[in-house]
């Protein structure tokens, strides 16, 4: 018999305290040409007996579309770097084929390219954002390519893409100027990067009402010294000079690997101790965020620089018989929940932190989707997939004061400090979301929601657990992690009196007087 133990927590949030936005491209994604995300998974080309448009899954794209993604970020990644972008456009018999090195040293036919990608961010409702080539591209194909995405009129890209059945120009907000330059896009020392990036950056023009926000390729992980390289070549700490607008954005990247990276750890095999050293290290990414934003803020004290997550997400051995190179993992309420502590801290940086990108949508590390190879191409909805549907009322929304002001202790991990209760809070239209997650893998949260300074109409909850951390969605049982209506919602004196079961993410909605 399981003998399951409570703790008492309580959380007060400031209903009419409302803070920063949360950008909504905090929901943001990325997709490279990497093992089945593209091939396979959104593409599976326009002969294909599944259902899709232009080659373009159509239940992918339906399933994509209730998450309201903001952004879409590609070609990669690493692939990014040696992707030549005049080799995807043009008939598809006549592109060339090239070795994605990188990735499984697989053949690219090129027939996912420029047009592709952006019928796919037009089906999805999502911004482009595309990763342009510094480690082996030059700047003026970096150039050419905006222009040819994005200018009006006539011009020698502009009659290339007309050329190409295109007429409009489409609107491109985010675009890269190279990626991970300190390793997979050209081993660079930081100095030599910052000088490249403001070379690259200028000749990526803004052609009529495009404006582009130029991201540069930041640090991983807690390489703060690479942020500061980047900061001191378009800014000086201390003087009264706003940072040169050369680029807009800095990116950072920080996944959740747990373990050296020849042994990461299985996807669905793993006990307490694994899974409670996982979540203190994806809750780690706080001091992460933080130190790159004390940096910037030194050099950016009125935060006109964003720094932008554009890669982020568990990382864990490929799943047993699959291709080493295309990074094909499972996805258990584990992952969810590491998603939604990621998201509180997301939350709590709104003031700097403008974008985040999960890796990857589709069959790649924490996807949404996992799909078939076989003639049927089951589709599975993952449960990181349901955090994000769960979680999509907070784009856009004003950020709430929110504090655990009794709760249960941390519990060391490794070296981590895990907490165990997590929490955060938006408003937006006349209606508050609440998040939460009961990290703590065994005892249930009885929680007091103190909800201050605004009438509550009435609550609904939705809750997203299963019987053990491993549960995961397959084929054959595509809902056993799935979100069901929370009855565990109650009025009490202060607010709610909500209990949360172990292991578990939920949200409360509240409609406000
Ligand atoms: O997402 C997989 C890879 O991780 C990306 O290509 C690279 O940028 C990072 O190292």
């Amino acid at each position: 018999m399981i003998i399951r133990m409570a703790y008492d927590a309580r959380i007060v949030i400031d209903l009419d305290v409302p803070g920063p936005v949360i950008n909504r491209h905090l929901y943001g994604h990325f997709s490279e040409h990497l093992g089945r995300c593209i091939y396979g998974g959104f593409y599976v080309g326009e002969d294909s007996p599944l259902p899709n448009e232009g080659g373009i899954r159509t239940d992918v794209v339906e399933a994509l579309r209730r998450l309201n993604i903001p952004n879409l970020r590609w070609p990669g990644g690493c692939f990014a770097d040696e992707y030549h972008w005049t080799d995807g456009i043009g008939p598809k018999d006549q592109r060339p084929v090239m070795v994605n090195t990188h990735w499984g040293n697989v053949e690219e036919n090129n027939h996912f390219g420029t047009h592709e990608f952006m019928a796919l961010c037009e089906l999805l409702g999502a911004d482009p954002y595309v990763n342009g080539n510094v480690g082996s591209g030059t700047v003026k194909e970096m150039s050419d390519w905006v222009e040819y995405l994005t200018r009006d009129g006539d011009s020698p890209m502009v009659r290339l893409r007309k050329a190409n059945g295109r007429e409009e120009p489409w609107r491109v907000p985010f675009w890269g100027i190279g990626n991970e330059a300190w390793g997979c896009g050209g081993n660079m020392r930081a100095e030599a990067y910052a000088d490249l990036a403001r070379q690259y950056a200028t000749f990526c023009r803004d052609h009529g009402d495009n404006k582009l926000y130029r991201i540069a390729a930041g640090a991983a992980d807690g390489d703060l010294e690479w942020t500061e390289a980047l900061m001191k070549a378009i800014s000086c700490l201390g003087c009264s000079r706003t940072p040169k607008k050369i680029f807009q954005g800095l990116s950072i990247h920080y996944y959740t690997v747990v373990g050296p990276w020849d042994h990461k750890g299985s996807a669905t095999e793993f006990d307490d101790e694994d899974y409670y050293l996982t979540l203190g290290k994806a809750q780690f990414i706080d001091r992460i965020i933080r130190g790159h934003s004390a940096i910037m803020d030194a050099y950016d004290p009125d935060r006109t620089i964003g720094l932008v997550l554009d890669e982020w997400g568990t990382w864990w051995d490929v799943e047993p018989g699959t291709n080493p190179g295309f990074l094909f993992q499972q996805n258990t309420l584990r992952d969810a929940l590491v998603a939604g502590s990621h998201f509180d801290i997301f939350h709590d940086h709104a003031e700097r932190l403008m974008m985040a990108n999960i890796a990857q949508t589709v069959n790649v590390l924490q996807a949404m989707i996992l799909t078939d190879d076989g003639p049927d191409g089951a589709l599975v909805l993952t449960p990181t997939y349901h955090v994000f549907e769960m979680n999509k009322g907070h784009q856009d929304a004003h950020r709430l004061p929110t504090h655990i002001v009794e709760g249960p202790q941390a519990r060391p991990a490794g070296g981590y400090q895990v907490d165990l209760l997590s929490a955060s809070a938006s408003s937006k239209d006349g209606r508050a979301l609440i998040s939460l997650t009961n990290v703590d893998a065994s005892n249930e949260a009885s929680i007091v929601l103190d909800l201050r300074g605004r009438e509550i109409r009435g609550a609904t909850g939705r809750l997203l657990t299963s019987g053990a951390l491993q549960d995961h969605n397959t084929p054959d049982g595509p809902d056993q992690v799935s979100p069901t209506q929370w009855q565990a919602v109650d009025d009490h004196p202060r607010g709610l009196q909500v209990t949360l079961p172990p292991h578990s993410f939920a949200t409360v909605e509240l409609d406000l007087g």
